[in-house]
């Protein structure tokens, strides 16, 4: 049997038996991945070398580092813009109105923040919120190219213009780019709208529903209602 029909099989024998989402590829024997360390380790070295980071001028603005928060083998990971003032404070990403609708959108498709990882394109808050500039964008990528490594999620889902453009290394248009599937080594990305966006313009949140509903399809989650 072809590997994709037996993993719908085995997706549909897990949701009758009443799991809807399994978090991690199983870990192989000796607590390890195949093909890896095991992630949490790799993540709180990473988180080590970025607590003294001093790549760019954001170190001087920054209250705490926002590292990224989440499942360290979550199958999704979110990838936003950089942290601001209530993320700066509390050292999480997304806490604030955005971060909220994040987790609603999440919601819809039968996880929650625990289930996946989040993380930004900038690891310290840029004055005023203002967009990340692209020599700290670039000062930053390391990590997050670093993270994302660790984490090895089967899809990454880029919130708004900036993360998109940076991680993938293009110039587009968000309202073009959302809602098509692109790969980067290997790891499946979807492009849609920065929460913060939509609290802006709540009209265009029908297109998130869609992007999260192809999300949900990539991960052979059960479809919600
Ligand atoms: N916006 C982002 O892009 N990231 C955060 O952590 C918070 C708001």
């Amino acid at each position: 049997m072809k590997r994709d029909a037996s993993r719908k099989l085995l997706a549909a024998w897990l949701r009758e038996v009443g799991v809807d989402y399994v978090p991690a590829r199983a870990a192989a024997p000796g607590g390890r991945r195949a093909g890896g360390d095991p992630p949490g380790e790799e993540l709180d070295a990473i988180r080590r070398e970025l607590e003294g980071c001093r790549g760019c001028g954001l170190c001087k603005g920054r209250s705490t580092i926002v590292f990224g928060t989440g499942n360290p083998r979550a199958r999704l990971m979110f990838v936003g813009e950089g942290p601001g003032a209530e993320e700066d404070r509390q050292g999480e990403p997304f806490v604030g109105a955005a971060g909220r609708r994040l987790d609603r959108w999440i919601a819809r498709i039968g996880l929650a923040r625990a289930d996946v990882y989040i993380a930004n394109i900038v690891k310290c808050r840029p004055p005023g919120n203002r967009v990340p500039t692209p020599d700290e964008a670039k000062a930053c990528m390391g990590y997050l190219l670093r993270q994302i490594r660790a984490i090895r999620p089967e899809v990454v889902c880029t919130l708004g213009l900036t993360a998109l453009n940076h991680l993938c290394g293009v110039d587009e248009r968000i309202t073009r780019a959302r809602g098509r599937w692109r790969e980067m080594d290997g790891i499946a990305v979807l492009p849609t709208y920065h929460p913060a966006f939509i609290l802006r313009d709540p009209a265009r949140e029908a297109e998130v529903f869609e992007d999260f509903r192809e999300i949900g399809r990539r991960l052979s989650l059960p479809e919600r209602g």
